[in-house]
């Protein structure tokens, strides 16, 4: 039996995922400790990992090499393929925004506004939803650094605690998306041809993910 490939996002959300799944006993020894691989078995053999960059989950499930993935809401936005998004993890949970100075930005209505981002379609799709035109710098990190350098008027990124705007005297100025969290992903065909053993995963996790609120819940 072929298993159901999980692709994980390197870093923050593949812990929380791993530490998820395994609390619904899927073995996630192998890919805990990955070193240089890329790919890791799991001891039944119903499942195995890929660990890929968080920007190109969606691309590894669109093609259905990956049956399955977990990436940011942002993530998916921004990649906009058709994949079923089945399940809301509730982890990694943030706000997309766009931030600037507290005052003194131009207009967005000004000549040459211009946004940086990792997000160029989100941020092409929200100011074109509002008829302004805005000119969009494609950035790979460290966005914040755009205001502060003149590089941008604002920024289009994610903002977790604010810690970084904060940090470098730039404040929220518009909320994009209010929930940002990890979702798990499915290929459209994996979830006829492997169907059960994904909606097995989908269901148990279902379940933990309602146990674990209902006892923070209790807790409080
Ligand atoms: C993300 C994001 C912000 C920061 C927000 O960057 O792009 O810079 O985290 O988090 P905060 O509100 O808790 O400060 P990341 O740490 O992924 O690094 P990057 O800038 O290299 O993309």
């Amino acid at each position: 039996m072929e298993p159901v490939t999980i692709a994980l996002a390197k870093g923050r959300l593949a812990d929380k995922t791993m530490e998820l799944l395994e609390a619904i006993g899927v073995d996630c020894a192998e890919v805990r400790n990955p070193g240089r691989k890329l790919v890791f078995g799991e001891p039944t053999g119903r499942f195995r990992f890929i660990l890929v960059k968080p920007s190109d989950v969606p691309t590894y499930v669109d093609h259905g090499v990956a049956d399955i993935g977990v990436a940011g809401k942002d993530t998916l936005m921004e990649e906009n393929r058709p994949l079923y998004e089945l399940l809301d993890l509730g982890f990694g949970r943030c706000r997309l925004c766009v931030a600037g100075f507290p005052s003194g930005s131009r207009a967005v209505t000004d000549a040459n506004f211009r946004v940086a981002t990792k997000y160029p379609n989100i941020a092409r799709e929200y100011y074109g939803a509002r008829g302004q035109t805005i000119e969009i710098i494609k950035l790979n990190g460290s966005v914040e650094l755009g205001p502060l350098v003149g590089l941008s008027d604002v920024i289009l990124d994610i903002v977790e605690s604010g810690g970084t705007l904060r940090a470098n005297g730039l404040e929220i100025l518009e909320t994009v998306v209010e929930n940002v969290s990890a979702r798990v992903v499915v290929n459209c065909v994996s979830l006829k041809t492997k169907g059960e053993r994904i909606r097995f995963l989908i269901d148990a996790l279902s379940a933990e993910l309602a146990r674990r609120r209902a006892q923070k819940e209790e807790g409080s």
